[in-house]
């Protein structure tokens, strides 16, 4: 059986593209992207999952009333549709204890660095290629991991490195991450992750 997939965003959802692409390609071939939840009402990404027959979601803390029942309301949604995995595609909200223990190896992220190295709490988005930029380190990459308590702590499943280059700008790193690792890691992860679960009925060997 197909593992149901739900990918959260907050933004431009090119990693979200890079999975819809890749379910298309027959890359991702043991799950499917049901369900698109963001937590901005203009994510670009929303567009993307409309233009492709997905369904959609609009769910913000602040309509919800609080950090406890945004995570409610975005848990009540993934039960009603049979989500099995959860990915994290530039979903910028730190997702609490409670949420995170309720789908354990249920949940990928993609982050755009070689964790452990600019990862955690207020590494996200540009703020990660600006700090690796300002380290003057050489060579940068992406990770993606299983969500767990801690922000960016989870067992790392891939990662791929990418050289950082002279005149690189945050803008500049950050495109050559996305394109030579993050759009060819998530989908791999995704496939890897839902033929686990759609075969064993869990990811990576917990039965
Ligand atoms: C991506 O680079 C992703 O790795 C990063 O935000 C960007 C979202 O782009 N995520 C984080 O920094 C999470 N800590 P996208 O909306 O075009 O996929």
């Amino acid at each position: 059986m197909l593992t149901k997939i739900a990918v959260l965003i907050s933004g431009g959802g090119t990693n979200l593209q890079a999975l819809i692409d890749a379910e298309k390609s027959g890359i991702l071939k043991s799950g499917k992207i049901v369900l698109v939840i963001s937590n901005r009402s203009d994510a670009y990404g929303l567009v993307r999952a409309r233009d492709n027959g997905i369904e959609t979601a609009v769910i913000t803390r602040k309509a919800s009333g609080g950090q406890e029942r945004f995570e409610e309301n975005i848990k009540a949604l993934l039960k009603e549709r049979g989500i099995g995995l959860i990915i994290l595609a530039g979903f910028m909200s730190i997702l609490s204890a409670d949420f995170t223990a309720a789908y354990p190896k249920r949940i990928i992220n993609v982050h755009p660095s070689l964790i452990p190295s600019f990862c955690g709490k207020g590494f996200y988005g540009l703020k990660v290629h600006e700090a690796a930029l300002a380290k003057g380190v050489k060579v940068t990459g992406a990770t993606v991991h299983f969500v767990n308590e801690i922000p960016d702590g989870g067992e790392i499943i891939l990662q791929k490195a990418v050289y950082v280059e002279d005149g690189d700008t945050p803008e500049t790193l950050q495109r050559r991450v996305m394109e030579q690792a993050e759009w060819i890691l998530l989908p791999q992860a995704a496939e890897m992750v839902s033929k686990e679960i759609s075969e064993k009925g869990d990811a990576y060997g917990k039965k």
